[in-house]
């Protein structure tokens, strides 16, 4: 396949005013976050759950795209629509995690390298026969005493690196989600610090697997200090030092910058995105967006509660939430309009 339909869908990812929803918790993080609000981890709870979202009216305004799980690709309405199908009509490109989370890396204590990429062409092809156009992929760095290693960095770039180049073989957009958590202590500055020499470290793996850049999406955390860091950082700093991280990492070829929440507040995390644009929106060579999974899904997961008669008002609050942040994307979100849609 030619790099042109890459770069169509990847450009159509990352539309105007409109962002991506990850909506592909593994059967261990939806079980931990049903478990939070009193819900029972069945197929059908999960199969509910992912139709209350998918069926959600207006969606195809907010979302550009959304990142399924495995069990979900499988699943349809109640009336037996498959979810896929639900979602294209809406005009929402569907998307697949693909990687099969992250363990304890052999020999670096403390860190991990993320699974999957054995059999990965095979399960890309069958994926994409589903009409599936993209794909996920995350990473996971963790700072701590002595870490992120070399090593850690290097191995799971590499493995970012050989993924998107499998997706793009495939006629698939990669997105690479390199993430630097937000546990510990450290400050903003060491968080600016690990992140790019993770992204740095990611592009030149990135341009020896001879990816396309133009087909591909990056999917970075802000530079946040750690969650138990003595010093916070206001909404000028945290978009000042994520916008600067970027523009000396990220290659102005890249399709565009769509960010993970990390653990912020949904609030936080619109506003941040909102200073982003609102202060550099014009300077940037890529477009930036959300690609949030707690910062959009929590507060509606919250109202739902694995109730029927709640699913008009949870899709009513979901909506909201990715209206805040299709605003934030636009820099024309304010704190006040929270009270208007919440
Ligand atoms: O892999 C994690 C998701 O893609 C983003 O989740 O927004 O809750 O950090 P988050």
């Amino acid at each position: 396949m030619g790099a042109q339909p890459l770069i169509d869908t990847a450009k159509a990812l990352m539309a105007e005013g409109k962002g991506l929803l990850a909506m592909d918790e593994s059967m261990g993080t939806i079980s931990s976050r049903f478990e939070k609000e009193g819900i029972t981890n069945t197929v059908e709870n999960r199969r509910a759950y992912r139709e209350l979202i998918v069926t959600t009216p207006g969606i195809g305004d907010c979302l550009s795209g959304a990142i399924l799980f495995d069990e979900t690709v499988h699943q349809s309405t109640k009336d037996g629509i498959p979810f896929i199908e639900v979602l294209e009509r809406a005009g929402v490109i569907p998307g697949i995690k693909v990687d099969e989370g992250a363990v304890d890396m052999a020999g670096f204590p403390g860190e991990k390298i993320t699974r999957g990429l054995d059999n990965l062409r095979e399960r890309l092809a069958e994926y994409r026969g589903m009409r599936l156009r993209f794909a996920k992929w995350r990473a996971v760095i963790t700072i701590g005493k002595g870490i992120p290693s070399e090593g850690c960095i290097h191995a799971n770039t590499h493995a970012l690196a050989r993924y998107a180049a499998l997706c793009q073989e495939a006629g698939i957009v990669p997105i690479v989600e390199p993430e630097v958590l937000m546990e510990g202590d450290h400050d903003l500055e060491t968080c600016f610090t690990v992140t790019q020499s993770v992204q740095r470290a990611l592009f030149v793996q990135l341009e020896d697997q001879r990816v396309d850049l133009r087909g591909l999406i990056l999917k970075p955390n802000m530079i946040l200090p750690g969650l138990e860091s003595a010093t916070q950082a206001s909404t000028d700093e945290v978009a000042r030092a994520t916008v600067l991280c970027l523009l000396g990492a990220v290659p102005q070829a890249v399709a565009g910058v769509a960010f993970l929440s990390g653990g912020q507040s949904p609030q936080m995390a619109t506003e941040h995105l909102n200073a982003m644009h609102v202060q550099y929106g014009k300077l940037l060579p890529w477009p930036l967006t959300f690609s949030f999974s707690r910062a959009i899904q929590d507060p509606e997961l919250h109202f739902w509660k694995g109730k029927p008669e709640n699913v008009k008002e949870a899709q009513q609050i979901l909506h909201n939430r990715m209206l805040l942040n299709d605003l934030a994307r636009k820099g024309e979100y304010t704190p006040e309009l929270e009270k208007e849609y919440v």
